[in-house]
């Protein structure tokens, strides 16, 4: 009877995996969407330039993205406890990447939001951020409820100094480092 139930749960995960996947555009090509073409255009030339803030920014390419977090095994990408964190996420390479492996390994759209988390310290980079999220489940074709993520998206990616973030409690740090 053990067995019978076990096999029950584990076809019917797979089928909701499979639904999640089945559904997704088949042609939809995540290299072509991290591309980072026309990103380091003028406007964010001067803008940063012009800024107070040295950030180093410089954004991480596909290639080398795909060569990271391809080191983590399947079975933690489909493993819905499994949480990721991006400490300076930039306009979101790798938290882009870690949902759309999220989305493939069967985790639905709004668990994979739920489960990564990040940080960056420019304004414009956390906003940039979210709208590629949403950009690229419209372009996974991935049924999702907008208003959900977003709100998730508000929670889990912050505009915040990683130096002066508590982590652990997921809020500024009582007394700032610096
Ligand atoms: C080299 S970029 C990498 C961005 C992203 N991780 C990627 O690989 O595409 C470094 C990022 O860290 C951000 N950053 C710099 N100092 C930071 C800090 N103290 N706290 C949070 N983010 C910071 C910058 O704004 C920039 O977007």
């Amino acid at each position: 009877m053990k067995i019978l139930m076990s096999l029950v749960i584990i076809l019917s995960l797979a089928s909701f995996d499979n639904q999640i996947v089945r559904d997704m555009d088949l042609d939809f090509d995540i290299e072509k969407f991290l591309s980072l073409e026309g990103y380091d255009n003028d406007i964010r030339k001067s803008r940063r330039k012009n800024s107070e803030v040295n950030s180093q920014e410089f954004f991480t390419p596909y290639s080398i993205v795909k060569k990271m977090a391809d080191k983590v095994p399947d079975e933690e990408w489909s493993d819905p406890e499994k949480t990721f964190l991006e400490p300076a996420a930039g306009n979101g390479q790798f938290v882009c990447y870690i949902i759309y492996k999220r989305i493939i390994s069967g985790i639905s759209p709004e668990i994979s939001f739920k489960t990564c988390y990040a940080t960056e310290l420019m304004e414009d980079n956390v906003i940039e951020m979210k709208e590629r999220c949403i950009d690229l489940l419209k372009k996974m074709n991935v049924d999702f409820n907008e208003s959900e993520i977003r709100s998730i998206m508000d929670k889990n990616f912050v505009q915040a100094d990683f130096f002066n973030w508590d982590y652990n409690n997921w809020k500024p740090l009582k007394k700032a480092l610096f």
